[in-house]
């Protein structure tokens, strides 16, 4: 019996240690780790914005004791003795005064080297979730105060894309990220443009927003939608969106080693500009529709987290609106006037570090008679080449869109942003 034990429990040792081991077996071991720092150290080296940095530092000391890490944090049969004054990260690095650019930019050419080693990005962002928590010891010069230009020093897809109310976000729901790639030192902006068509409707969505110190994000946004079935083919409604977005906790992307997502809160105030093409009807604005009001404030709070480990980004948003179809057909209705609180769902999944592929789903209220309201959903790829251009494709359900057309509204969704 105990032989049997000893047998089970060498049996679970020896698995635990092949599971513990993965993520160094999947960077080739020894012999991969150091080919990766190679090249890491290749590309560091041509790196405008951080090269200067490696300035008089021996580089090959550097590069054996970051291979020698990397080995014992994949679960490698390595020992690192750790570095600096105190064996820390911390006092490695601190008379570097880096920022979170440097810290990115660095990041981001170790993603680039496991790229041109092969290394699938799954298991590349394992080690990525690794090593963003050492950011709170690196990182030691970051001030909140913004410099003139903006720095592009986000990660990349970590401002999210434009949704089609204009704030930072999936394409349907606002998230927690903040526009743009500037970071805490810094600002950024965007602008976008959405096309939605489906069978009887299309959306055109258009805007800019900025964001400050990747804490606070200002939006402007119009929306204009259209029929294209009788009756409602001559149809057209304007909308105007202002956003505010403020990041109150935590960070997406460098707390990997804790659950805390970052979480932002934000407002959305709406001016419905009338309606269009009703004449004959004689309807002219949305309250001959039935809703209470031509304009109205939604507020929101988002909670975004990326896991590296998982290659996930999830994201949950909690609404408190009146708007019927994002306020397109008004505030409030005959039916209910009052706030509703309305969930919001997003995941994606980092295919590549600029490929995401995600699903999203936005619940509405459904406040007019004339129109039964249902959830918004959309099954999306984004890509995002550079800091400055990303494309987003998807297949959206609008639901039904007033008792003229009952249809469920489905089709193809486009969106463009470009970021500085
Ligand atoms: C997760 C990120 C980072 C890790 C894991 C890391 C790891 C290391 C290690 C292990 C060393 C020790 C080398 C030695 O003692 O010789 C080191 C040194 C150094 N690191 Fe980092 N580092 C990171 C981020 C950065 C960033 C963002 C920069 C600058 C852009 C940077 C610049 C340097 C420099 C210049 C040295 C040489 C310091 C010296 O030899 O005293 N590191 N780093």
């Amino acid at each position: 019996m105990r032989n049997l034990l000893a047998v089970g429990l060498l049996v679970a040792a020896t698995a635990a240690q092949a599971q513990d081991d993965g993520l160094y077996r999947g960077l080739g071991g020894e012999t991969g780790i150091k080919r990766i720092v190679n090249t890491m150290f290749d590309i560091v080296l041509a790196d405008e914005r951080i090269k200067e940095t490696f300035d008089g530092f021996d580089i090959e000391q550097t590069k054996s004791r970051l291979a020698l890490q990397f080995c014992e944090l994949s679960g490698g049969p390595c020992k690192f003795k750790g570095v600096g004054k105190n064996r820390d990260m911390k006092s490695a690095h601190e008379d570097l005064k880096l920022t979170d650019k440097d810290f990115n930019a660095l990041t981001e050419d170790l993603q680039v080297a496991m790229e041109r080693n092969d290394v699938p990005t799954s298991v590349s962002n394992r080690l990525v979730a690794l090593l963003a928590p050492m950011h709170r010891d690196i990182v030691t010069a970051a001030g909140g105060v913004p410099a003139a230009k903006p720095d592009q020093g986000k990660f990349i897809a970590t401002g999210g894309v434009s949704m089609v109310e204009g704030s930072g976000g999936g394409g349907i729901v606002p998230w927690a990220l903040i526009t743009g790639y500037g970071t805490r030192d810094s600002w950024g902006a965007s602008a976008f443009a959405t096309r939605v068509s489906t069978q009887d409707y299309r959306l055109m969505s258009y805007g800019v927003a900025a964001g400050i110190c990747d804490r606070i994000e200002l939006s402007l946004a119009r929306q204009e939608f259209e029929g294209r079935l009788a009756p409602l083919d001559q149809l057209r409604i304007k909308q105007d969106i202002v956003g505010a977005k403020v990041r109150v906790a935590g960070d997406a992307v460098y707390e990997q080693d804790s659950w805390m997502p970052q979480i932002a809160v934000g407002l959305q105030y709406k001016r419905n500009k009338g309606v269009d093409g009703l004449g004959a009807l004689g309807v002219a604005n949305v309250r001959q529709l039935g809703a209470k009001s031509e304009h109205g404030t939604d507020f929101y709070i988002a909670a975004t987290k990326i896991l590296f480990e998982q290659s996930l980004l999830l994201n949950a948003t909690l609404r408190s609106t009146r708007a019927n179809q994002m306020g397109l057909m008004g505030f409030g209705g005959d039916k209910e006037s009052s706030r509703k609180l309305m969930p919001e769902l997003s995941a994606g999944y980092l295919l590549t570090r600029k490929l995401v592929l995600g699903a999203e789903y936005r619940s509405k209220p459904h406040n007019l008679g004339v129109d039964n309201e249902k959830a918004y959903k959309d099954i999306f790829l984004a890509w995002l080449p550079n800091r400055h251009f990303s494309l987003t494709a998807a297949y959206a359900d609008l639901g039904t869109i007033t008792v003229f057309n009952a249809k469920t509204q489905r089709g193809a969704y486009l969106s463009a942003q470009v970021a500085f």
